[in-house]
């Protein structure tokens, strides 16, 4: 098989190395799965409970929530996967898109699924469809990246954990332990790319790459605090545990941008 694969200095532009991410290419192909996979005749959808009818109306609205912004979510995945699909100008790259993109289509189609038999969809994130505009919007690819895999698909790996913890024995629970693969591979595979991106890049991309945070930022911290009225019962108990997650979440991005060489002196924290 090694054989048959050209070299980096045919394939790259300027000669870049891209092994590290053609070996996501292959590894994504391996790690495909179907939305039939789900156990969708052997366990109910989201978890089910004892309880007066207002109790378990104000689970499954609950549930509907957390599904609800999940598929918003991955819809909006689609469009920033087929967006790095068509200006990635390495062919290595290229070819990786093609399953990152099949990739969020495939979850979309499993929340779409599992939104219609859990009742129906619910109140959208308004904060979550600006995080994309600004992603959709970034004026260069290492941002667009930078936003999209290293940040973004790092940070929801725990989200599906938790919500995997909290829906034992459901097709949510499944669903959830395979995105968390999947958003695994699209981070490591942003990593490998980003890395090579920022090689050739000279301080000038840098400076607009800490300049796109900076925007990105204040919204993020919207997006991480935003309620929607199903879980509001909840908010004021879950207010503590979203300002420490959303903490974790900025320090970790930190890091991320450290480990890529960043200089991250001039990132602005946004105030919540
Ligand atoms: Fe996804
Ligand atoms: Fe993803």
């Amino acid at each position: 098989m090694e054989a048959e694969r050209h070299t980096t200095e045919e394939l790259g532009v300027d000669g870049r190395n891209l092994d590290g991410v053609y070996r996501y290419y292959e590894l994504a192909k391996r790690a495909e799965w179907q939305v039939r996979d789900l156990p969708w005749s052997d366990a109910p959808p989201i978890p089910e409970y004892s309880g007066s009818p207002q109790k378990l109306g104000r689970r499954r609205d609950l549930w509907r929530s957390v599904i609800t912004q999940q598929l918003q979510a991955d819809e909006l995945a689609v469009e920033m996967a087929t967006q790095l699909f068509s200006i990635a100008p390495d062919r290595e790259a290229k070819l990786y898109y093609t399953t990152m993109v099949q990739d969020e289509s495939r979850h979309t189609e499993a929340w779409l699924k599992l939104i219609h038999e859990a009742g129906g969809m619910a109140e959208r994130d308004p904060y979550l469809d600006k995080l994309a505009q600004h992603v959709l919007d970034a004026d260069t690819l290492e941002e667009k990246v930078f936003m999209m895999q290293v940040f973004f698909e790092r940070l929801i790996i725990p989200r599906f954990r938790m919500i995997a913890r909290s829906s034992r024995g459901t097709v949510l629970e499944d669903l959830c332990n395979r995105l968390a693969i999947d958003d695994g591979i699209h981070h490591g595979a942003g990593m490998a790319y980003e890395r090579v991106l920022l090689e050739g890049a000279g301080k000038k991309t840098q400076t607009r790459l800490i300049e796109a945070a900076n925007r990105l930022l204040p919204t993020f911290a919207q997006h991480a605090l935003w309620r929607p009225k199903a879980r509001e019962f909840i908010g004021a108990l879950m207010r503590e545990t979203d300002v420490r997650m959303l903490r974790e979440d900025l320090e970790h991005g930190i890091r991320l941008a450290k480990s890529l060489g960043l200089d991250v002196s001039g990132v602005e924290m946004p105030t919540f």
